[in-house]
Parts: structure tokens; sequence; C-alpha cells
């Protein structure tokens, strides 16, 4: 039996003995996973998902104005990706945010998987400290692990790697979306997942069509009938397309494995010299102003996107948006017009100089509308993949995203008659 008078003294002494991480900035019931080293190890560094880190400590301000935007986006991302903060004033954590590089709070960075499990990608989050903008920056870097299987290699990869269920997501998005990534990575390894223009065609096998809505808990039941997800699957994500699209699980038997490259996007469909050639015809090259003026800056012109692109990028980036382009007319989908600016053209310069882009950018790509004067940034220009650069086709397509105002003066003046006539997509 204790004195009256020390249990004043023991409460003090025994809130003093709580662990630390009682202070930290996010609670148990936070969408944001609590990281120690240990843990980053297991939960981020050796996970197939790309995950979002914030290395914070409790009493900065800037930490603490963070918290609703960060724990929004956790929401945003669940079943996506990891969204994670480790708290760097406990002692324990200190070394760890010192080997991260970590000098100042809060400091947010995105781990992207690699080839190589266990070594993945550390990349520095530097945009603004807004839910979409992180969302959209962790997207941006979930892994593509989908095939984008046209009506010519669908049957080869259906057969190849018998032995894996394969699921197909009919669509007529040009992009793969973050749940058909995600989805795609929860099954690596387990099931292949592939992605096919338009719809469902008719099918020999049986396969089984998922008719249920485009969301990730129920997809991802529906696939595990055929295959379980691996360890670290991610939740359940917020969902991020609309129902109309349909998907197809086929369960298959015996083969061989299958490299992972076959699975991973950009790939372009193999040509066999057997099979007709996939020859995408260039885009057009616009040489003068004034063809420049009357294709795209004309006073009438929709939307068009123009390609500035230096040397030894230009090559890779001219090839991307033809393929793009043919995917495209293959399907008949429309596009709008893609035009490669040599930058012999007078315009180019003027049309960097206008829109404020300076000459650091060796490659860049934008989207037009003189019609309705205004323009588009294709901002990752790091990425210039297929599917990154489809993916903001579709945005640009979609009115998903910000548009800038066309300035004053670059939208030729004079009225042309070769303006297109096409349809705003
Ligand atoms: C990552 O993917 C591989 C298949 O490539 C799978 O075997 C492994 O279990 C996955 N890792 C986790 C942590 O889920």
């Amino acid at each position: 039996m204790l004195p009256q008078s020390s249990t004043g003294l023991l409460a003090a002494l025994l809130l003093s003995a709580l662990p630390a991480n009682a202070d930290g900035l996010y609670t148990k019931k936070s969408p944001v996973l609590q990281l120690t080293p240990k843990t980053y190890g297991s939960l981020i560094a050796n996970s197939n998902h790309t995950s979002i880190v914030e290395f914070y400590a409790p009493w900065c301000g800037h930490c603490q104005n963070l918290k609703p935007a960060y724990e929004k986006a956790a929401q945003n991302l669940n079943g996506l990706a990891k969204v994670a903060a480790i708290n760097c004033d406990e002692d324990e954590n200190k070394p760890f945010c010192g080997q991260m590089g970590v000098q100042g709070f809060p400091t947010l960075k995105i781990i992207v998987p690699s080839k190589k499990p266990g070594k993945p990608r550390v990349e520095d989050y530097q945009g603004q400290r807004s839910a979409k903008a992180i969302v959209d920056a962790v997207v941006d870097r979930i892994p593509n692990h989908v095939k984008r299987a046209t009506d010519k290699d669908l049957d080869k990869w259906v057969a190849q790697n018998e032995d894996r269920p394969k699921a197909i997501l009919f669509t007529e998005k040009g992009s793969t979306g973050s749940l058909i990534r995600a989805l795609a990575i929860d099954f690596l390894g387990a099931i292949d997942v592939a992605q096919h223009w338009s719809f469902c065609p008719g099918a020999d096998a049986e396969p089984k069509i998922y008719e249920g809505e485009l969301k990730k808990k129920p997809i991802t039941e529906f696939l595990s009938q055929f295959a379980a997800p691996n360890p670290d699957a991610t939740g359940e994500a917020a969902g991020d397309s609309k129902p109309k699209s349909k998907s197809k699980a086929k369960p298959t038997k015996n083969g061989k494995p299958e490299s992972r490259e076959d699975a991973v996007e950009n790939q372009e469909p193999e040509v066999k010299p057997t099979q007709e050639p996939v020859a995408a015809p260039s885009i057009p090259s616009l040489e003068t102003l004034e063809e420049l003026n009357s294709k795209c800056l004309g006073p009438k012109t929709n939307t068009c996107v123009l390609a500035l692109v230096a040397d030894p990028e230009k090559a890779n980036v001219l090839s991307a948006l033809s393929e793009i382009a043919h995917r495209h007319s293959q399907r008949g989908a429309q596009l709008f017009p893609l035009f490669d600016i040599p930058s012999a053209n007078t315009g180019a310069q003027s049309v960097r100089t206008q829109l404020g882009l300076g000459d650091s950018n060796p490659v860049e790509l934008l989207a037009i509308n003189s019609r309705r004067g205004w323009w588009r940034r294709y901002e990752t220009a790091n990425d210039l993949s297929i599917a990154a650069i489809e993916a903001w086709f579709d945005a640009v397509r979609l009115g998903d995203g910000a548009k800038e105002k066309l300035p004053e003066g670059i939208v030729d003046a004079p009225q042309d008659k070769e303006t297109s006539d096409h349809d705003e997509l």
C-alpha cells in the first residue's frame, strides 16, 4: 500500500516512462503507416509497391501542417500505394533518418521498387504539400506490370506461361489506370495481367468474366479464386475508374516461367519474322512557321500536340508518339493531331519564349487549343515512356488537370483556310 502523498509522484514517473512515440504525430487509427527502421525494410524497401515516407519530428510546425493533407493522401492511395511516416525525433530512429539523408522536417521520399528486390529507387518529393499533388506524384510512380496487348499479340500472351492464370482488362482507355496497376502488383508472379483495347472479343477458352464494379476489393476477391495475392498486397483502393470496362480471367495450366519483362509496360508488340511488321508511320513534321500556324496555332484550331524535342531524345520521343498515334488509328480511335516541330522552325523558339518555357528542357510536349485559348505542358518530361505520355493524352482528352491560358499574340491572327476541323475529343 502506498502512502497517500506518493501517488502524485508515482503518476509523474509513469508518464515519463511512456514511450516517446506516444507523442508521434499520427495515431494508431491514422491511415498513415508508422514505421521504424526495421519495418522500413520489410514494409517499404522490400515491397513490390511504391511508397511515400514522411520523415518528421512531432514538434515541427510544417509537419503538423502537413498532417491533414498527408492523411488524406493516405486515404486516397489506400490499396494503390503505401503512405508511411517515421518519427525522427525518436532516439532509435535518428540514425536511420540520418542514413536516409534527412536534413530537415518534413522530408518526403518516394520509394519505387526496382528490378532488384530490396534495392528500391528513392526520390525526394519536392512537390506541393497538398493531398492531390502527393497522390499524383505517387500514382505516377506505381510500377506498371500490365501487359498492353494488341489484337495481334493477345493470343500469344494468353498462351505463354500456361501455368499462370491470366486476367485481361478490356477497356477503351489508352493509359493503364492506377487500380489495375496496383492489382497487377498484388498478384505479381501469381496472375498475369493485361489490358486490351476495346471490349471483350469472342474467346475460345472459357473465360470467367468479372462484371462487378471496378473497385479493388471485389476484383481482388474475384482474382483470388485463381491465385492468392502476394504477401504485401495493399488493401482496398478508393477506386479510380468508372465501371465501364469488363475484365476477364482465364485460368490456364502447365507452362514455363515467364520473364518478367513480358509483363512490363512499354513493351512494343514483338515483331516476328512471320508476322507483318507493325510499322508506325512517323508523325508529321511542321517545317515552317506558316505550317505551324495553320495546323496548330490558327484562331480556329482545336487541340493539337506539339513535340519540341532537341537531339539526343528526338528519335525516342518521336517514335513513342508515332506508336501512340498508330495504336489509336489501329483501333479506330480519335487522337488529336501530333506534330513534330523541328528546332529550325522559327516558330519553335517563339512558342518556347511566349509560353515562358525556357530552353533548359530538351523535351517539350505541348497540348494547345487555340480556338479555346488554352495550353498544357507535359510536366514529367523525365518519363517519356509510351504509357506516361499516353496517360497525359488521356488526361488532356478528358479535361483532367489544369490548363494554362494562351498568352495574347501566340495565336496566328489572320483567319486560315487550312485550319483543321476535327471535333474536340
Ligand atoms: C513481389 O513479387 C514477387 C513475384 O515477382 C512475389 O513472389 C513476392 O512475394 C512479392 N513480394 C511481396 C512482399 O509481396
